[in-house]
């Protein structure tokens, strides 16, 4: 039995104990277009057993649902033929996906010709819930500049006045590292170099050397998945370490900082999430998840989790009738999530307003330093529908 099964099973046990009768017989199809490969393949399989588990533990949102699920291999050429086969060949009714914003940008083409409800459960990429912003789009993470920006002021506050940034070179990191020079030369830094390598690529020594001949004082990074654990231990390899404080969106230390150990020591990022939320559906979250997949938990998880939450509670506010477009997506603009990350409504774009927090790696932690930024809206430029 998988863990979907089991949960399925014990909530359809719980189902029948409480009389409730499942409101109709064709199963409600949810397509899952994330990574099960590659880089991102962690992230998907964390993402994607949160939001079975949140479904299950909301009895589905008393419907009958099937998940159909596709590995997008974080490929954005892939993106739209994929999300078309998801809706015209399997007939999807609800699409969740995917981790990557270059690939989030092929399904939002999509659905918006389509109608399909979509909720992204990770890619930041702005356009979602910006210029493309449309009805039936909904983001249950964040956008790429909602972590980023907090960044550059914290390192200003630390007393860096000039920075170099580096990322991969796709729209997130474009997107992260520019939210960094946003707020840092707006409190009077300078960001004195802008560095990219091509995604997934991990040869990080020539761009290492450059930083160590530009001498900044510090260094903003947008890194994720097995390439943050590979950037994180070439820094401090490289002895850069010590002398040029590394900062970074926390994808950079989640979910991999026992593959960092001692290199993540120390670092500062910050992000929607962290450990040592004191707060029980955190708890509860954490301890369940655990339970159900045998991993500890991590912000693509939570994100899962969350995407499981408003999918539920948007089923039971439309009895299961997915049909009715318009109920759909009202139930889930109006939505209110008791996340672990901490209570969130949607923008009027459809983005969480969500505390960004501050974060410091320790002893295998991203423990809570402060809110970096509280209740932070992304400003959604050129949205209107
Ligand atoms: C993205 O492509 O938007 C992305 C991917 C991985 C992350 C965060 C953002 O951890």
């Amino acid at each position: 039995m998988t863990i979907a099964t089991k949960l399925m099973s014990a909530a359809i046990a719980l189902a029948a104990i409480g009389g409730t009768a499942m409101a109709q017989d064709t199963p409600i199809r949810i397509g899952v277009m994330l990574p099960y490969s590659g880089t991102f393949a962690l992230l998907g399989q964390n993402i994607t057993e949160a939001m079975e588990l949140a479904m299950a533990e909301r009895n589905n949102g008393g419907c009958n649902v099937e998940y159909i699920q596709l590995d997008s291999e974080a490929d954005p050429s892939r993106g739209p033929e994929n999300a078309r086969r998801l809706i015209d060949r399997d007939l999807v009714d609800i699409l969740v996906g995917p981790v990557h914003s270059g690939v989030a940008m092929g399904m939002v083409q999509v659905v918006r010709e389509t109608g399909t409800p979509l909720i992204i459960p990770n890619a930041g990429v702005r356009q979602a819930t910006a210029e493309l912003c449309a009805p039936n789009i909904f983001r249950t993470s964040f956008s790429n500049w909602q972590p980023a920006y907090p960044s550059g002021t914290v390192a200003y506050d630390r007393g860096a006045r000039t920075a170099v940034t580096l990322s991969w070179d796709y729209g997130a990191g474009h997107q992260a590292t520019e939210a960094f020079a946003e707020s840092f030369e707006a409190a009077g830094g300078e960001v004195v170099e802008q560095l990219f390598i091509p995604f997934p690529d991990t040869n990080f020594q020539p761009l290492l050397t450059q930083i160590a001949g530009i001498q900044p004082d510090a260094v903003f990074v947008f890194f994720a998945g097995g390439g943050a654990v590979q950037f994180v231990n070439d820094y401090d390899d490289a002895g850069l370490k010590d002398t040029i404080p590394l900062y970074g969106s926390g994808f950079l230390t989640e979910g991999v900082l026992d593959a960092q150990g001692d290199a993540a020591e120390g670092l500062l990022t910050t992000l929607h999430y962290a450990d040592g939320l004191d707060n029980p559906v955190d708890a509860h979250f954490r301890e369940a998840f655990e339970a159900a997949t045998g991993r500890e938990s991590d912000v693509y998880a939570m994100q899962g989790y969350d995407t499981g939450q408003l999918i539920a509670q948007a089923l039971e506010a439309v009895s299961c009738n997915v049909g009715d477009l318009d109920a759909l997506s009202e139930a889930m603009a109006s939505a209110t999530i008791e996340s672990p990350r901490g209570t969130f409504n949607m923008s009027s774009s459809h983005n969480p307003v969500q505390d960004i927090y501050l974060r410091e790696a320790r002893d295998g932690q991203n423990v809570v330093i402060e809110i970096a930024a509280p209740a932070l809206e992304d400003p959604a430029p050129g949205c209107s529908m």
